[in-house]
């Protein structure tokens, strides 16, 4: 069945000494504390990578993840990182998509399958991200905004290849914000997710994928969160800059 997974997405913060202390405090307190089966994936900037990869090369549950990555495979793309380059860095996963991508950086559907399929073709995991903002909520355009990004996004590709991709679910309105999205309306869209995909692909398919919450996940929302049924886990951002309450919310997984 699928992974239960927990993700800190570290965003553009803290230098390299830093992320290398942030690194091993997780590392080594997922060693002494965590009983359960979950993934961990620490997701640094780019300049970290290396370093917290050395790190993490001695554990058996904590891999590296990138933030982003180009859709192309190399050349003149001034500032660009490739996919070859991060999997050459000891990197699995990759978040694609992330809202601050979409927004900030005009990151469009079109880019996104593009850069989704650079990560499967170059052998990495995608970790997709989907996610409404307030007024489509308000509106009740919630479900056909996460529809119409994991159909852009996602399903040009084959059952084998979508087996390979975690989702991440992160509501707009949730991310940085200290507002959570409540245990019943993660449940609700992961399930919604789940569905889509059972429809494109087949059911076992849809089982087998770990779909992710992001928005504001701390230790003491993890919990009921995690115990969702179609939630398997988490995409964290600010807590995961503390050891203590990112090593609490890997320890959440029932
Ligand atoms: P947050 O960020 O946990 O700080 O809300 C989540 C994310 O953006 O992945």
């Amino acid at each position: 069945m699928r992974k239960n997974i927990a993700a800190g997405n570290w965003k553009m913060n803290l230098d390299l000494d830093g992320g290398k202390k942030l690194a091993s405090e997780v590392i080594n307190m997922t060693a002494d504390e965590v009983t359960n089966d979950a993934e961990v994936i620490l997701i640094p900037p780019f300049v970290h990578i290396s370093g917290v990869q050395q790190l993490a090369a001695s554990s058996n549950n904590v891999s590296v993840g990138a933030q982003n990555c180009s859709d192309q495979e190399s050349g003149a793309f001034t500032g660009e990182i490739s996919v070859a380059m991060l999997k050459s860095a000891g990197v699995d996963y990759v978040v694609v998509g992330h809202s601050e991508r979409r927004e900030i950086f005009g990151e469009d559907d079109t880019l996104l399958a593009s850069k989704t399929k650079a990560v499967l073709e170059g052998g990495l995991k995608p970790i997709f991200c989907c996610g409404e903002k307030l007024e489509s909520r308000e509106s009740e355009q919630h479900f056909a905004v996460n529809k119409a990004q994991i159909e852009r996004g996602l399903f040009g590709f084959s059952k084998e290849e979508i087996l390979q991709v975690v989702i991440a679910y992160e509501p707009v309105w949730a991310i940085g914000t200290g507002v959570t999205a409540s245990s019943e309306q993660a449940q609700e869209m992961h399930a919604y997710i789940r569905g889509l995909i059972a429809a494109q692909y087949d059911q076992e398919t849809a089982d087998s994928i770990s779909i992710l919450y992001g928005g504001s996940v701390k230790p003491g929302n993890a919990k009921e969160l995690f115990a969702q049924p179609d939630v398997d886990g988490g995409l964290v951002g600010g807590a995961s800059l503390k050891s203590r309450d990112f090593v609490d919310i890997i320890k959440s997984f029932e």
